[in-house]
């Protein structure tokens, strides 16, 4: 059985996201990153908007109080993330030259690798770069990719490789699980991309999956393992870094949502780690009470998402049964 054949791997560091606002008002969320997370994750607070508000000076604040935390605890972190195409100042998306967003870059990845030098071991160097659908474009439109062109991809794993040689850098993108010609393509564009960077020399350490799954839809089990058995080829090792479940065409009954999430995670984590462990296994966010979900995936009815493995009320859910198996 699954559990069985959990039992007789090395065990998996779990981890979650972290939230600064949750963070700092409420005891019970800083109390369960503690007791569960082997790994914690800043959701927001290392993303542009949160550092790099001011064109001018960069504001650490929150970063440094959720990495002090996890040092404290002597759990590892991840940093998320160096280039993304949201979550980026106005003056950022204002951007208008090759020459300015090149040197942006940069800037930003020499002083927030540098910084958290030794301290950050895994960072997701790129998120979310594919295209939805990446057939026939490949990147994603992003103000990096008209002013750079596809380049910023190497650019910014050349620079984090250059500042921190030994950290492990990620690509990290969504929807690889799902059985669609267009889901397929996607994972080929990723194999495309780890491919093109090892071509040029520029180290690759590992794909993200975030596995953000959708309830409704299956899990394309044997397209899942073809895909971290080919990075395996490739060497690059995959990790979950934001598993969490869209609940929101499922019906309000409690119990039935809660069989349905904790089954499709098993399902999932079954397919990729028969395939090869995954380096982590990391949710985005540890209890129904706060998560992105709410706001991103609203319900019809007035029923509250269930995406995560605590309840409001940090009870543990079938969910965290399902987890466990791999710590
Ligand atoms: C989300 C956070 O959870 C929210 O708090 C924030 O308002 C927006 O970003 N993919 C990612 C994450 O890579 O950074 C996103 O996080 C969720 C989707």
């Amino acid at each position: 059985t699954a559990s069985r054949a959990a039992a007789q791997r090395a065990p998996i560091p779990f981890g979650s996201a972290a939230q600064i606002e949750t963070f700092r008002e409420d005891p019970l969320y800083r109390e369960a990153l503690k007791r569960y997370c082997d790994v914690i994750v800043p959701m927001n607070d290392l993303k542009w908007e949160a550092l790099r508000h001011d064109r001018s000076k960069f504001d650490f604040s929150g970063a440094d109080e959720l990495i002090a935390f996890a040092e404290r605890n002597g759990q590892a972190v991840r940093g998320h993330a160096l280039l993304w195409g949201e979550a980026l100042p106005p003056w950022a998306k204002a951007m208008t030259s090759r020459t300015e967003a090149e040197r942006e870059l940069i800037r930003h990845i020499e002083v927030v690798v540098d910084r958290y030098k030794g301290r950050i071991a895994t960072w997701d160097v790129v998120n979310e770069v594919i295209r939805f659908d990446p057939r026939p474009e490949p990147m994603r439109d992003t103000i990096w990719q008209r002013l750079l062109g596809p380049e910023h991809v190497e650019i910014a794993f050349r620079t984090a490789a250059r500042v921190d040689p030994k950290a492990r850098l990620v690509l990290n993108d969504f929807a690889f699980e799902e059985p669609s010609p267009l889901i397929a393509a996607r994972r080929q564009t990723a194999l495309d991309l780890v491919r093109k960077l090892q071509d040029k020399n520029i180290p690759i350490h590992g794909v993200g999956m975030q596995a953000h799954l959708y309830a409704e839809n299956p899990i394309d089990t044997h397209g899942v393992q073809l895909f971290v058995e080919a990075l395996g080829k490739l060497a690059v090792d995959v990790e979950i870094t934001e598993l969490d479940v869209i609940d929101w065409k499922l019906p309000a009954d409690i119990a039935t949502r809660d069989r349905a999430a904790a089954s499709l995670v098993s399902t999932y984590l079954n397919a990729v780690t028969t395939a090869r462990p995954p380096k982590a296994i990391v949710t985005w966010g540890l209890c129904d009470r706060y998560s992105w979900i709410h706001e991103t995936f609203p319900r019809r009815d007035t029923a509250k998402a269930r995406p995560l493995p605590l309840d409001a009320d940090y009870k543990p859910k079938l969910m965290m049964n399902v987890l466990n198996r791999y710590r």
